[in-house]
C-alpha cells in the first residue's frame, strides 16, 4: 500500500512536469490549420520579398547579409503582430538556432516518410501538453525552388564567395546539396489552446 501510494505520489510529481503529445481534437484542427496558415503564409511571404529586393539591389552576397541578419529579425517582428511563436526548422539547418526539438523531428519525419511514398501533405498538427496547458503547433512544409539553388544548391556550382561567406558564418553549415523540387524543411506555428479562438 505504502508502494502504491509513493508511486502514485511519484506519477503526480512528474505528470505535472512531463511534456509529451496528446490527441489533436477533431473540431480543433480548422482552426488551427486557419492561423497556422495564415502566420505561416505571413513569415515566408515577408522572407521572399526581402530575399528578392536583396537579391536585386546586392546580389547573392549581400542577400546572404540580410538573410543571416534579417530573417531572425523579421520572424521575431511576425511573432509580435500575431502573438505566436514561428520557427523555421530542418534537418539539415544552416543557423543553429533553427535546429529541431523532438517535436519538430517528429514533424520532419512525417513529412519525410509522406514523401517518400510520392504524398506531400500540405500541413501537420500536434499538440504538446505541457504542465496541464496544451499547445497546438501547425507544421508547413516548404520546398525547395530555383531560387534556394543560389545559397542553398551544390556548393561546387555556387559563387565561390559566397560559398566562403556562408563557410564563414555557419561553419557547421548543413542546408547545401539540394534540388529544386527537394523537401527543405518546415514552417512551425505554436497557438496555445487559450489562443485558439
Ligand atoms: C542569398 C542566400 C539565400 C537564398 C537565396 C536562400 N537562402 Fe535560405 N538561408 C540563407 C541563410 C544565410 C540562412 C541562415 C540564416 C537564417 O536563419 O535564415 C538560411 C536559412 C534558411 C532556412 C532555415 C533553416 C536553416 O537551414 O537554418 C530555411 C528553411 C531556408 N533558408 C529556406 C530557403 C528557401 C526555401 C529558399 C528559396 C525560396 C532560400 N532559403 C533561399 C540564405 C539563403
Amino acid at each position: 500500500m505504502k508502494k502504491l501510494s509513493f508511486l502514485v505520489a511519484a506519477g503526480l510529481l512528474f505528470g505535472c512536469t512531463t511534456t509529451q503529445t496528446v490527441q489533436v481534437p477533431q473540431e480543433k484542427e480548422p482552426k488551427i490549420k486557419e492561423i497556422g496558415e495564415a502566420t505561416s503564409m505571413k513569415l515566408l511571404k515577408t522572407l521572399r520579398g526581402e530575399l528578392l529586393n536583396a537579391m536585386q539591389q546586392g546580389g547573392p552576397d549581400q542577400a546572404t547579409e540580410v538573410c543571416s541578419k534579417k530573417a531572425m529579425t523579421l520572424t521575431k517582428q511576425i511573432e509580435n503582430e500575431t502573438g505566436y511563436s514561428i520557427k523555421r526548422t530542418t534537418f539539415k539547418y544552416r543557423n543553429p538556432a533553427n535546429k529541431p526539438d523532438k517535436y519538430e523531428e517528429e514533424a520532419l519525419n512525417y513529412f519525410e516518410e509522406a514523401i517518400k511514398s510520392g504524398k506531400m501533405p500540405a500541413y501537420y498538427v500536434q499538440a504538446i501538453k505541457e504542465n496541464n496547458k496544451i499547445v497546438y503547433r501547425y507544421y508547413k512544409p516548404q520546398k525547395v525552388e530555383g531560387l534556394c539553388l543560389t545559397c542553398h544548391g551544390d556548393p561546387s556550382l555556387m559563387d565561390p564567395n559566397l560559398v566562403k561567406k556562408i563557410k564563414t558564418l555557419y561553419p557547421t553549415d548543413m542546408a547545401v546539396g539540394y534540388k529544386e523540387g527537394d523537401f527543405r524543411g518546415v514552417v512551425r506555428v505554436s497557438i496555445p489552446e487559450d489562443k485558439l479562438k
